[in-house]
């Protein structure tokens, strides 16, 4: 009998969002934080045009698509990894940097799949509380540890939504022991650019990752393209533990494409803001307070895991599905993609019918 390696038994399976159906699914849900929008119009064409190659394998280098990253966020493309999503970069980083003597630290709140991949590379979990579902420098300088390894933290958070603001992270990193590697996860950082200046500089400063993905605002989440920029010395590591053809050519055509379009780009993440900033008011007119959010989510706070399971249940008995948030030490809370207007204006109006039912 072949037994699995002990960490590997004790680990539970990752947990998606809970679709409601049995294997794949049909239709968008608000459990996935997907865009509302189909991609640019240009990545059609391209994805169709790249179809003519699909018998070779692609790029290994990602030569094109990285060089037109790099001219957009104004960095050395020899910085630059691409991942089949941002996932297999954070999965990565930790099979390489993470391990028994190199304990990972995160926020309270973090992305439940910073553990999961601590956890595969038998490292320790450890987090820093957060106050009002927002991270800060100091307390993950409080929370480090003599042997902490990495630092991983998304900006803005998921499921929080919440930010820090770059000056708090470069405070972080200048405050951080020289050999702990920060991994700055920033999926949702186009929804927040406007907000901040870029910490992509930071690459050159020690050992910080910047991780980023086009599954997001760029509406392109089955396509599985993120990208990081790394400090060249963390990449050269990495990439022994990538898969070494690890995005398919049509994807790879399909992220050039909506680099080509930004302003399809810009317009998703203003449309997303109206949207959130709308459900939000409407909600919290129903007395359903939310996280300020800084994505394409909101965090909606119940009070109690009773009253979000109960919430739960009635959305999904009229077919709006968003994802609880147990896995990220909120049991009491839902979050909810700003999915299409249809199934948006659904799930509110069924969790104004749950409010008045509930009322006692
Ligand atoms: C904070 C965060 N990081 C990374 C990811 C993974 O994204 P990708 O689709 O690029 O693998 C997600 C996806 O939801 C996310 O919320």
């Amino acid at each position: 009998m072949t037994h699995a390696r002990t960490h590997v038994a004790a680990m539970a399976p990752y947990a998606l969002a809970d679709l409601g159906g049995a294997g794949g699914r049909t239709a968008p849900s608000l459990a996935q934080n997907e865009s509302f929008r189909p991609p640019c119009p240009g990545a059609f064409e391209a994805v169709a045009a790249a179809m003519a190659d699909a018998a070779l394998y692609p790029d290994r280098d990602w030569t094109e698509l990285r060089a037109m990253i790099a001219t957009r966020h104004d960095v050395d493309p020899d910085t630059i990894l691409c991942g089949s999503g941002s996932l297999e970069l954070i999965g990565c980083l930790a099979r390489a940097f993470a391990g028994p003597h190199r304990a990972v630290l995160a926020s309270e709140h973090a992305y439940p799949y910073f553990r999961s991949a601590a956890q595969a590379s038998e490292a320790r979990f450890d987090t820093a509380p957060e106050t009002d579902g927002t991270t800060s420098a100091d307390a993950l300088l409080e929370a480090v540890r003599p042997d902490t390894g990495c630092v991983f933290l998304a900006n803005p958070g998921n499921p929080t939504g919440t930010r820090i603001p770059a000056g708090e992270i470069r405070r972080l990193r200048s405050n951080l022991r020289a050999d702990i590697l920060l991994v700055i996860d920033e999926a949702y950082g186009e929804f927040a650019d406007h907000l901040d200046v870029p910490v992509f500089d930071m690459t050159a400063t020690g050992k910080t990752v910047i991780l980023r993905t086009f599954s997001k605002a760029y509406g392109l989440a089955g396509c599985r393209v993120g990208w990081g920029a790394f400090p060249v010395e963390i990449a050269v590591e990495v990439r022994k533990v990538l898969n070494p053809n690890n995005v398919s050519s049509v994807s790879q055509a399909a992220a050039r494409a909506a680099l080509q379009d930004i302003a399809y780009m810009r317009e998703t993440c203003a449309l997303v803001a109206a949207r959130r900033d709308q459900a939000a008011g409407t909600l919290a007119a129903l007395g359903i307070r939310c996280l300020p959010s800084f994505t394409n989510f909101l965090l909606l706070d119940l009070e109690t895991q009773e009253r979000a399971r109960s919430a739960d249940a009635r959305l999904r008995s009229g077919g709006a599905i968003l994802r609880m948030q147990g896995a990220a030490g909120l049991p009491h809370c839902l979050r909810m993609t700003i999915g299409p207007e249809r199934q948006l204006d659904n799930a509110i109006s069924l969790l104004e019918r749950w409010t008045r039912e509930s009322m006692p």
